[in-house]
């Protein structure tokens, strides 16, 4: 008797992105995600907004999803979701979905924490055969909400060794990004401008102990630079624009790579990796590998497709639960916040 196949629908809908995917036995069929352009005019993520436009996404993003990947509803084993962090809204919107659309198949669902989903996708197998890296690893974890340095015993059992105490590495991007005057999300701008510039004016970096992070200092250094800059000048940010990205942008990189050199310091770990939003900065992945040399790591970036939000993480999340059979009940609620 063959057995048959485990396959698993994950729903992501934590902030802006619509997201559903399926995953076969830990094989990626289909990766579905709506963005929301509706954010774009006020210069970032109007929550309410954010939950309305779930709404009216997310039956037509999942029917895709199934359709990519020649799946009928009853050939699910199980609809994985994300839990939480997240705005609370468009969290609701997703868990809703997953379970009822689980309840009305008789089968189970399985609540994913979204970092965690984050480190999950350096193990998305898409039939590109790279492997994951072997625990235990350490994780820099960075999104527009987050910044983390994770400790990775294994797929349920992540440490958070140091975070940051204000803003996250993508917010610090963002907020530079809208102080020169560029759209909502400014990192993958910010990225763009910086191949044409240089790194040559210089913030002083945070004097912050231990593992933890601060960007605060760094925006509001770089907001008084440019406005100091402006007076003297009032088109010095057309000007210097590709220089000015290239320098927040490279002294963001320093900060969360003198930080994990610290990490790896100190807990002797040398296999390193990067995810969420921000580890699809072309500067972070370029000064991570560098390290490969550098200090010896043995380096892992996840594909730039799993970077940013995607369903694709959670339905692998989804998927390892499945395998050690850790289901949730109708019970599970949204939590906008959710410890690690
Ligand atoms: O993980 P993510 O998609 O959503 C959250 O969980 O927050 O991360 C979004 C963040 C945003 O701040 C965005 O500007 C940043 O990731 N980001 C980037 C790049 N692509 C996305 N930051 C710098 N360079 C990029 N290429
Ligand atoms: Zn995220």
């Amino acid at each position: 008797m063959t057995r048959a196949p485990v396959t698993i629908l994950g729903i992501e809908s934590s902030c802006d992105e619509t997201a559903a995917a399926v995953i076969q036995n830990g094989n990626l069929l289909a990766n579905i995600i709506a963005n929301q352009d509706v954010h774009r005019q006020y210069g970032g993520v109007v929550p309410e907004l954010a939950s309305r436009e779930h709404q009216k996404n997310i039956v037509p993003v999942v029917d895709s999803a199934l359709k990519t990947a020649g799946i009928s509803n009853k050939d699910l084993s199980a609809v994985a979701f994300t839990q939480g962090p997240g705005l609370l809204g468009s969290l609701l919107v997703g868990s809703s979905f997953a379970k009822s659309f689980a309840l009305a198949l008789g089968i189970p669902i399985l609540g994913v924490h979204h970092m965690q989903a984050h480190v999950h996708a350096l193990f998305i197998e898409d039939g590109s055969g790279t492997p994951g890296p072997e625990f235990p690893f350490l994780c820099l974890t960075v999104s527009g909400g987050h910044t983390q340095i994770v400790r990775v015993n294994d797929h349920f059992n992540m440490q958070v060794l140091g975070e940051t105490l204000d803003d996250a590495a993508g917010e610090a991007f963002d907020k530079a990004a809208k102080i020169m005057g560029l759209p909502y999300p400014g990192g993958p701008l910010i990225d763009k401008l910086a191949k044409e510039g240089k790194p040559i004016f210089k913030f002083p970096p945070p004097q912050i102990p231990g593992l933890d992070f601060s960007f605060s200092g760094l925006k509001t250094a770089f907001l008084y630079f440019v406005r100091d800059e402006q007076a003297k000048d009032q088109s010095f940010i057309d000007k210097n624009k590709a220089d000015l990205c290239a320098s927040i942008q490279s002294s963001i990189i320093n900060i969360l790579i003198a930080k994990l050199r610290k990490a790896s310091a100190e807990t002797g770990i040398r296999t390193l990796a990067v995810a969420g939003g921000v580890s699809a900065n072309s500067g972070l992945r370029v000064a991570i590998e560098k390290e490969r040399t550098d200090s010896g790591w043995n380096v892992f970036t996840p594909k730039l497709q799993y970077c940013t939000d995607n369903a694709a993480m959670v339905a692998m999340t989804g998927y390892l639960k499945y395998r050690t059979k850790q289901f949730d009940t109708q019970e599970a609620t949204a939590l906008a916040r959710f410890g690690m």
